[in-house]
């Protein structure tokens, strides 16, 4: 395995990634769109992060990524670590010990959409499908914002917006252009890697003409599963092998379209697609993208793990999270998961477990406005979510990736265990899960990674509104395995300045 180095300026660049407006959007060493990374299992990766942004603060997040024994790594502010200060270096050190496509982004309030995120993959030295593919290639979906998230945070969260109207974005991206060519060969096999790193919007992804072999979902190989079209939402992954034709007379729109369903309103003028192109001749006509209605999207539940981990057994601990969007004294429009809108809090959980001693297993020590859950060391946990909105929202849980007991269809209400006599014996498991419009769902994991994990919407809007919860895994344990290291903890004396983002922010 090798050590992997990074030496980041986060600095202010001009971009004009769908060539109508330029704006400000945060780079890595005067770059944007940022550096795709590729780590192997095994890789420690070393990523030195200087803050020259000059007007906010900052931090990395390693999306999907278990942090096993370093979750002073994963990178939220006020959970793991204090933000990173203008004018300030922090200091990420880990070793990657996993495989699949994941992504970076900040995790500091209302910041990644701001450019701040980009796609990574971790090869497998026994990738089960080595052979089956020549080639593999990377891809991002993105919504794409012509303002800057601080002044559209203003006008969301704000007695002139009480329904909550998220703003709705103004372009659609794939690897953050929109003029996107992949040239392929004919009767080669590739494999595709797509990441939706958007703030908002999910999107159907298809390849006109050629069917997706799907092989992981969020760093979980899969049985190969057929597809036409996937529904692609904000943090989550699949890869799949598409298999080129021999016939060079044509090249294939690749369509990724916005899920308009998410938008209180759409903006005449709005074009909710971005269309690529699979290349096999410079000089082949390029047809019309079919209609989005000709296809289904595949059911994501149906995937099996090819590890065939089957359902742990039943829970030991089960968490039930109702959604609710309402508004809070002020007349804004919050997010609660059971009547709590999470703030942050002014240390970082992290640094509360292991500064509490004895009483860092009692929830209080976290403050309500955190949502926490102390969790026992290696239990079984169920977290049951009833979405009493009427909205389709993206839920990740941070440091594991969870097995997928049930996830009903629209409109099903409240989770009923009547409903429910078995789950599958091999559950699909993953990082960020849809809960469908009025529905529930059910996902279980097992508690053997000690550290502070958040779950939230990954929906940036919602997760700036407070649908956050706090899992406080294992705090014993980490207690006496975990330091603290001089940079982290300086980072804390700094950091009086917070992103601008957070005038907007949650402050009842
Ligand atoms: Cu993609 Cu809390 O993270």
């Amino acid at each position: 395995a090798a050590t992997v180095t990074y030496n980041w300026n986060i600095t202010w660049v001009t971009a004009n990634p769908d060539g109508q407006q330029d704006r400000p959007v945060i780079g890595i060493n005067g770059q944007w769109p940022l550096p795709v990374l590729n780590f192997t299992k095994g890789d420690r990766v070393i990523a030195h992060v200087h803050n020259a942004l000059g007007n906010e603060s900052t931090s990395l997040h390693w999306h999907g990524f278990f942090q096993n024994g370093t979750n002073h790594m994963d990178g939220p502010p006020a959970t793991t670590q204090c933000e990173i200060s203008p004018g300030t270096t922090f200091t990420y050190d880990f070793t990657v010990d996993q495989t699949g496509t994941y992504w970076y982004h900040s995790h500091t309030r209302g910041q990644y959409p701001d450019g701040l995120r980009q796609i990574l993959t971790i090869q497998d030295p026994e990738d089960p499908y080595t052979g089956h593919y020549d080639e593999e290639r990377v891809l991002t979906l993105s919504d794409w914002y012509y303002d800057q998230m601080p002044s559209l945070l203003q006008g969301f969260i704000n007695v002139l917006n009480p329904t909550g109207a998220e703003p709705v974005p103004n372009a659609a991206l794939m690897n953050d252009t929109q003029n996107l060519t992949i040239p392929v060969e004919p009767g080669k096999t590739y494999l595709f890697r797509v990441a939706n790193v958007g703030a908002f919007a999910s999107q159907y992804f298809w390849i006109e003409g050629h069917s997706m072999k799907i092989v992981e979902v969020d760093g979980v190989w899969t049985k190969p599963a057929e597809a036409d079209m996937i529904y692609v939402a904000s943090a989550q992954r699949y890869s799949f092998l598409v298999t080129m034709k021999n016939d060079t007379s044509k090249n294939y729109p690749i369509v990724g379209s916005m899920d308009t369903d998410l938008f209180d309103k759409i903006p005449p003028t709005l074009n909710f697609n971005v269309t690529s192109w699979l290349v096999y001749d410079d000089s082949a006509q390029k047809p019309d993208p079919s209609q989005i209605d000709e296809f289904q999207p595949f059911d994501d539940f149906t995937l099996v793990p090819v590890d065939g981990i089957e359902q742990y057994e039943a829970a030991d601990h089960t968490i039930t999270l109702d959604v609710k969007m309402d508004n809070l004294g002020n007349g804004a429009n919050y997010a609660f998961f059971n009547d709590i809108s999470y703030v942050m809090p002014k240390v970082p959980t992290l640094y509360s477990v292991l500064t509490t001693g004895s009483a860092a297993t009692n929830p209080v020590v976290y403050g309500t406005d955190t949502n926490p859950f102390v969790l026992q060391k290696d239990e079984i946990v169920d977290i049951i979510l009833n979405n009493d909105d009427t909205g389709k929202h993206p839920f990740h849980l941070h440091g594991h990736n969870f097995q997928v007991l049930a996830r009903p269809s629209d409109d099903s209400g409240h989770y009923d265990p009547n409903n429910h006599t078995s789950f599958p014996a091999v559950p699909m498991r993953r990082d960020t899960l849809i809960v469908y419009p009025s529905s529930n769902f059910i996902i279980r994991f097992k508690a053997n990674n000690p550290g502070v994990w958040l779950f939230h919407c990954h929906i940036e809007w919602h997760m700036d509104s407070g649908l956050t919860a706090t899992m406080v895994e294992a705090p014993l344990e980490l207690q006496k395995t975990l330091s603290i290291p001089k940079d982290h903890l300086e980072a804390c004396d700094a950091s009086g300045t917070l992103r601008a983002g957070n005038a907007a922010g949650n402050t009842k």
